[in-house]
C-alpha cells in the first residue's frame, strides 16, 4: 500500500501499489477525466505529480509521444492512465 494524496482537495488515499493513478483516482471519487478509457489517447488524464514522482513507473514512449503534444505540460506531467503507483507516497496536482 501506498499513499496518494490529491490537490486540490487536499485527501489523501491508501492505495494499493501497482493500481494506475487513473483507476485510483477514480476509485476516490476525485474529479478526473478519462475520455479513450485509459489508453494513452486522448490526454484528459493530464495530472502534475508534485511529489513522489520516482515512485511511479517509467514513462513510456507512447505517454512521452502523447505528452510532447500537451498545452501546459511540463516536467512534472504525467498521464494518470499510464502511471502506475509503487511503494512511496505520491501527491498529484488535478487540472481545473
Ligand atoms: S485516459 Fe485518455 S490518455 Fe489517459
Amino acid at each position: 500500500m501506498t499513499t496518494l494524496t490529491v490537490l486540490p482537495s487536499g485527501k489523501s488515499y491508501e492505495v494499493a501499489a501497482g493500481t494506475s493513478l487513473l483507476k485510483a483516482l477514480q476509485a476516490a471519487g476525485e474529479p478526473i477525466i478519462s475520455k479513450c478509457g485509459g489508453e494513452a489517447r486522448c490526454e484528459s488524464c493530464h495530472v502534475f505529480v508534485t511529489a513522489g514522482r520516482k515512485s511511479l513507473s517509467k514513462i513510456q514512449r507512447v505517454e512521452n509521444e502523447k505528452l510532447d503534444g500537451i498545452v501546459g505540460v511540463s516536467s512534472s506531467s504525467r498521464l494518470a492512465c499510464q502511471a502506475i503507483l509503487g511503494e512511496e507516497a505520491v501527491t498529484v496536482e488535478l487540472l481545473k
